[in-house]
């Protein structure tokens, strides 16, 4: 039986990454999140000094970039090239500059389509922000997850403290916020809700209720 394209979306720290990891794992699905190739990009464009207004400028870049995700625990690596940067890409100069570069249509062009090959067979949790709507429109399970700023900050905040990253509360409310305002307002495939997706309230939900309810609707589906 061939498994199906789960498409996941909602706005920054809903809880999409840790539900579609454990969503992947119980299906034996290939686990794939954009964001992280959107993250990796903008990383590399920071690194090398690339200005993050320059469409042709960092389209050459990512043309030349290979983005590749392996197996780890408790999260899969991410590289770019041959340099890990699993952890660079969750560091705050990157989370405040992914906005800009994700927003330049050549660059969301040439991730969706790597997006598409990734998602090609089928068998896939695929998280984001436009998936359901723009990169796997016939996906047969699209989610759309939310939950309110103050919830998402809270997570946000305990993530950082995982990682040692100590940016305050109400700094990263207001982080959030921004970001979901850059990504809902951008011309080309803003974060938007696909009209066939299934709306998530997590705010009152647990990791593992989410999970479950994920499960339970790609069942009836298989
Ligand atoms: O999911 P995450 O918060 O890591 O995504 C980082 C950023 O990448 C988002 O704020 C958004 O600007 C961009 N993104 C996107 N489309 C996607 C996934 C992420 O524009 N499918």
């Amino acid at each position: 039986k061939q498994g199906l394209q789960v498409a996941i979306d909602g706005p920054a720290s809903a809880g999409k990454s840790t539900v579609a990891k454990i969503v992947a794992q119980r299906f034996h699905y290939i686990y794939c999140d954009t964001g992280a190739m959107y993250r990796a990009i903008t990383w590399k464009a920071l690194q090398t000094g690339t200005d993050l207004g320059d469409e042709a400028k960092i389209a050459d870049l990512l043309a030349h970039s290979e983005i590749r995700f392996e197996p780890g625990t408790p999260t899969q690596k991410v590289f770019v090239d041959d340099t890990e940067v699993t952890l660079a890409i969750r560091q705050p100069d990157v989370t405040n500059s992914v906005s800009q570069v994700s927003a330049l249509p050549a660059i969301r062009k040439e991730l969706t389509s790597r997006q598409r090959q990734i998602a090609a067979e089928g068998g896939i949790v695929m998280d984001g922000r436009d998936i359901g709507a723009t990169v796997l429109p016939n996906a047969q399970v699209k989610i759309f997850m939310v939950a309110s700023v103050a919830e998402r900050a809270q997570r946000r905040l305990k993530d950082n403290a995982a990682k040692g990253i100590t940016t305050p509360l109400a700094t990263l409310k207001h982080e959030i916020e921004e970001r979901d305002r850059k990504d809902s307002t951008r011309a080309v495939s803003p974060l938007t809700q696909a009209t066939d997706a299934i709306r998530l309230d997590t705010t009152s939900l647990s990791i593992e209720q989410v999970a479950d309810r994920i499960a339970e609707i790609i069942r009836e589906k298989e």
